[in-house]
């Protein structure tokens, strides 16, 4: 598993931005053809996100492009753009059907095949964010092996459904959670909402703590201020890690005595709560605070 805390977006035609990013040290950076890109600069981005992917280095950073979206009529000059620059990965934004993952699929695979490049290597991330979007989840989330992340995205979601956005996000909870569940039910990485005003920095740390508590593993970003907090946020402390390491060793000990349920410092430790501990141990791991195997 790759630590996905922090996805960092910028207006793909903007190479300032992407060299910026490229120096941040964030998790993924995500140079964007779609709603960041005005309509009369969609080549200048193609342009710009190729050059950028061959000419510069991004470090430990993760090299995605989000396209327009499958079926707008742009996707395919967006792919032909990008892929021969060998991105690591395709976001595609406004997935309502698992068809639109398993079309992007072959696509790539298509060119893999022509390049001679290791096949299902290049990934792929969907943003939900429509009402159909949410309903749809099942099919999306087992759509195609490519698919490592689900992002929620919540202003065009409340655009969609009517509703109006307010900090606490209760317009939205049903989706935000609905979209969490299904990335656990088949493995998925799950990246929350956006928090558009990027000067408030307490709110920020508190809806990516919130998010984190949801069962999220990472946010998506749109300002360099936005990375530390956020990838703080979705890092397990050092005094969690102690404890999930502790619960595990004592999980195993008490296994082989012959008990499934015991108490430690007054709380009841079982099977589910050993689950979440090594889930925590595998975020420590993924985010390289410490060694081992990341995989939960
Ligand atoms: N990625 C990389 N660098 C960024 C950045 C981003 N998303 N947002 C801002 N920066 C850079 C600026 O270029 C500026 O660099 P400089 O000091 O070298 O000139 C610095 O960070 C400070 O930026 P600031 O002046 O505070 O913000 P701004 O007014 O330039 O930009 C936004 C504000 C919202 C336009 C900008 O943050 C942005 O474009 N965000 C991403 C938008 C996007 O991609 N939306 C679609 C996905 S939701
Ligand atoms: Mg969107």
């Amino acid at each position: 598993m790759r630590a996905r805390r922090a996805l960092l977006y910028m207006p793909g035609d903007d190479l300032h931005k992407i060299r910026k990013a490229t120096m941040l040290g964030v998790d993924c950076i995500c140079m964007d053809m779609e709603d960041g890109v005005a309509f009369t600069r969609k080549k200048n981005a193609q342009e710009t996100i190729s050059k950028a992917l061959q000419t510069l280095d991004f470090g430990r950073s993760e090299r995605l492009a989000r396209i327009n979206p499958v079926g707008s009529g742009m996707e395919v000059n967006d792919l032909n753009a990008v892929l021969p620059a060998h991105p690591d990965g395709i976001v595609i934004p406004k997935v309502e059907y698992g068809e639109q993952i398993t079309w992007t699929s072959t696509q790539i695979a298509d060119f893999e095949e022509r390049t001679g490049w290791a096949r299902g290597g290049i990934i792929l991330i969907a943003i939900v964010e429509t009402a159909m979007g949410i309903i749809n989840l099942r099919a999306i989330a087992s759509a195609d092996p490519r698919l490592c992340a689900l992002i929620f995205g919540a202003e065009d979601l409340a655009g969609d459904i009517g509703a109006q956005r307010t900090p606490e996000a209760w317009e939205v909870f049903y989706a935000r959670s609905a979209l969490v569940t299904h990335a656990a039910a088949f493995n998925l990485q799950a990246i929350d909402m956006v928090k558009i005003d990027f000067r408030d920095t307490p709110g920020l740390i508190i809806e990516s703590k919130q998010g984190a508590q949801m069962g999220f593993t990472g946010k998506q970003i749109i300002h360099p201020n936005q990375v530390n907090p956020v990838q703080d946020a979705f890092t397990p402390g050092d005094d969690e890690i102690a404890k999930a390491m502790q619960i595990k060793e004592a999980f195993a000990a008490h296994q082989q005595a012959g008990m499934g349920a015991f108490a430690l410092d007054g709380i009841m430790i079982d099977a589910p709560i050993v689950k979440a501990a090594e889930r925590t141990i595998a975020r420590a791991v993924a985010a390289g605070k410490i060694k081992g195997n990341s995989h939960p």
